[in-house]
């Protein structure tokens, strides 16, 4: 547990971004994580809390404290005969596809579908994380959090964290006040396929799997998927989706739906959700490259929704970009994209 200075955050953030931090230290426990909170040199300073790194995109230097959450643990901490269900407990720096493979085979079910998303536990709640027809909330119980300004551990409740499509109370009322240091979630005993989402249902007939599927198989499909579409931020710096999928009204989706007949949408509460990539990819922007020689950056060729860093480029570039996607879509089709990606 030691403070460091001026340390270069590249290895710790998926955009590969060359930014350094002012301060940057590390904690594996609640109790390290309040005596850093307890030094002169962290109070006076903005504070960062860096799990994995795969949701940011750091536009310039920071010049606060980096702590970054290493919090381990993996168990499961009672069995529900009743339900046949399992709560797990996971300390919060643990990889999030790590607990889904140790919920697996522990022969448990319902975390198969977020299989392969980056990061750690600990940020799973901030976004409710989500893909494949399922979403964090879906088996969420409690997380435990430990409040800045006092030190104090908080237990949350699903209700308590205000879930949304990409959203909860520690991005919007409680933003930057909470470290997130467990999350407990109930799992399931009796497998309980989840193959509402399409692709999943095709690429296990591709994969030769035939019947009911297993926890494992609908895991499989998913990380199957994942890679043909997703770059590897170990080979193409990016942050998965940059923008939010928008959500218009009926009215506005039927009047362009007259003007685009081919434009999808999913019905939501209250409107249409329109898929961003549709939109970015239509305005012309799918796959160009920005930068000297082959490109720096850019917007992935296989999936609109997904800017890139190709190598040597700064924040501030992709931000640029970002902003000018965002102007086109706003131009071409009367919608406001809102960044998925926390932008620092
Ligand atoms: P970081 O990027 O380190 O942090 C993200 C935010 O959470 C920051 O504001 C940070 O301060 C805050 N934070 C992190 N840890 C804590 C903590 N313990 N307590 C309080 N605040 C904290 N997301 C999806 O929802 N679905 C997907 O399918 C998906 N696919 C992706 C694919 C790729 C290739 C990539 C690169 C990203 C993808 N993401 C996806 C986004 C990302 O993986 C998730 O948002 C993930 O939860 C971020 O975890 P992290 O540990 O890297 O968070
Ligand atoms: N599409 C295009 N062109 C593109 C990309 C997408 O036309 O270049 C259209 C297609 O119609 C496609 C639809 O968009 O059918 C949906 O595409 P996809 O299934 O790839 O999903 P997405 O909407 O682009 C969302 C999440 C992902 C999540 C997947 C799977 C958001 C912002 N993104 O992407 O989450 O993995 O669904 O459920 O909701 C992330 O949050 O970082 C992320 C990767």
């Amino acid at each position: 547990m030691v403070l460091e200075e001026n340390v270069s955050l590249r290895p710790y953030n998926t955009f590969g971004l060359d930014v350094r931090a002012r301060y940057f230290a590390r904690f594996a426990s609640a109790d390290e994580l309040r005596q850093l909170l307890r030094l002169p040199q962290v109070q006076a300073a903005d504070k960062l809390i860096l799990g994995g790194g795969s949701n940011l995109l750091f536009t310039q230097d920071y010049p606060g404290v980096v702590l970054k959450n290493e919090i381990r643990g993996l168990e499961i901490i009672s069995e529900d005969a009743d339900t046949q269900t399992a709560l797990i407990r996971a300390g919060a720096g643990e990889s999030w596809h790590g607990l889904v493979e140790y919920s697996l085979d522990q022969g448990l079910s319902g975390l198969e579908n977020l299989s392969l998303i980056p990061g750690t536990v600990g940020a799973s709640p901030l976004q409710n994380i989500g893909a494949y027809g399922a979403e964090l909330r879906d088996t969420f119980d409690h997380l435990e959090a430990v409040e800045i300004a006092t030190g104090a551990l908080r237990v949350f409740s699903a209700g308590e964290c205000g879930f949304g499509y990409r959203e909860s109370v520690f991005k919007n009322t409680l933003k930057n006040q909470f470290v997130v240091t467990a999350v407990v979630l109930r799992l399931h005993r009796q497998a309980r396929p989840n193959v509402r989402y399409g692709a999943i249902a095709e690429t296990l007939a591709e994969l030769g799997i035939e019947g009911e599927p297993t926890p494992q198989d609908v895991s499989q499909a998913v990380i199957h998927i994942r890679r043909s579409k997703l770059p590897d931020p170990a080979e193409i710096g990016n942050a998965g989706s940059f923008f939010k999928n928008p959500e218009v009204s009926q009215a506005k989706f039927d009047h362009l739906k007259s003007e685009y007949p081919e434009l999808p949408g999913y019905p939501v509460p209250g409107g249409v959700k329109v898929p961003a990539g549709w939109l970015i990819e239509r305005a012309g922007w799918k796959g160009m490259r920005r930068g000297p020689g082959a490109g720096t950056h850019g917007v992935h060729a296989r999936q609109a929704l997904v800017l890139v860093n190709h190598g040597g480029a700064t924040g501030g570039e992709v931000r640029q970009l970002a902003e000018e996607i965002i102007a086109s879509v706003r131009q071409q089709f009367g919608i406001e994209l809102h960044p998925e990606v926390n932008i620092l």
